[in-house]
């Protein structure tokens, strides 16, 4: 089942350091909170773990939700340098990126751990945003489903088996090949890997269980309005883009009509 909202997550990554992530929420806190009162919209920013909690205090009692990063595959412990699901959910964080192409490759993390971490955000009933995608090479021979699928499946594993957890999980999918490039996939394309998400996601979970497919890489104005139209996707992941005001709110406003 889709989620009754579209979510439009801004994925700073560490591109703003913590004076620049609260300088540029400062000159738009306006702005933002009039875009997160779009109806049947979420906006949830995600910085990186610094500015999470000051954010948290500056949008308290506002619509503006927040995410973060990443997080730790363990509840508690000698973890030096990672940070526990729990911590997210005491300072306020509804969402957390998962698996994100750039930590699967410069931190070697595996399926395995990223469904790890899934488990300890639904604990802290903080909503997972998985990111799955292949690499150009995968997409040029025909190898992105099989690769989806071997991403997805530990994931799906544990979370059929974690029943006490309705939370909605999201998943997004970001070809590598368009993340930060320009390039987006056609519609035609998008369609196709959206549909297969949606029918294997509820072979694993059921029908019922809320899944929103999220669509990133290259996300600007020009696509937003192309997304839109691709029925089984649930929102954006916005990367770039997200740090220019304009820019996001030209994609929301697009793509949340
Ligand atoms: P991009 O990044 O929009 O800059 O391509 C998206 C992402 O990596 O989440």
């Amino acid at each position: 089942m889709k989620p009754e909202h579209s979510l439009i997550a801004a994925n700073w990554k560490m591109q703003f350091s913590f004076t620049e992530a609260i300088e540029f929420t400062s000159e738009y806190h306006e702005n933002f909170i009039d875009l997160s009162k779009k109806e049947s919209t979420i906006i949830a920013l995600c910085p990186s773990f610094p500015a999470l909690y000051p954010l948290s205090r500056y949008f308290k009692g506002s619509e503006i939700s927040l995410g973060a990063q990443d997080c730790s595959a363990y509840r508690s412990g000698a973890y030096t340098g990672q940070v526990c699901a729990a911590s997210l959910a005491q300072i306020g964080c509804h969402y957390c990126i998962i698996g994100h192409s750039e930590r699967r490759y410069y931190n070697h993390e595996t399926s395995d751990e990223i469904a790890e971490k899934a488990q300890r955000l639904l604990e802290q009933e903080i909503q997972p945003i998985m990111c799955i995608g292949e690499t150009k090479k995968e997409y040029e021979a025909k190898e992105t489903f099989c690769v989806l699928e071997q991403q997805l499946e530990p994931v799906l594993t544990k979370i059929s088996r974690f029943n006490e957890s309705h939370e909605p999980i999201y998943i997004a999918y970001e070809p590598i090949w368009s993340i930060g490039t320009g390039i987006v996939p056609s519609v035609d394309y998008l369609i196709q890997v959206f549909e297969w998400l949606t029918s294997h996601t509820q072979k694993f979970l059921g029908k019922e269980r809320i899944i929103g497919l999220l669509y990133g890489g290259s996300v600007s104005a020009e696509t937003a309005a192309d997304l839109h139209s691709i029925y089984p996707l649930s929102g954006l992941l916005v990367g770039g883009a997200s740090l220019d005001f304009q820019k996001f709110n030209n994609i929301v406003n697009l793509y949340c009509r």
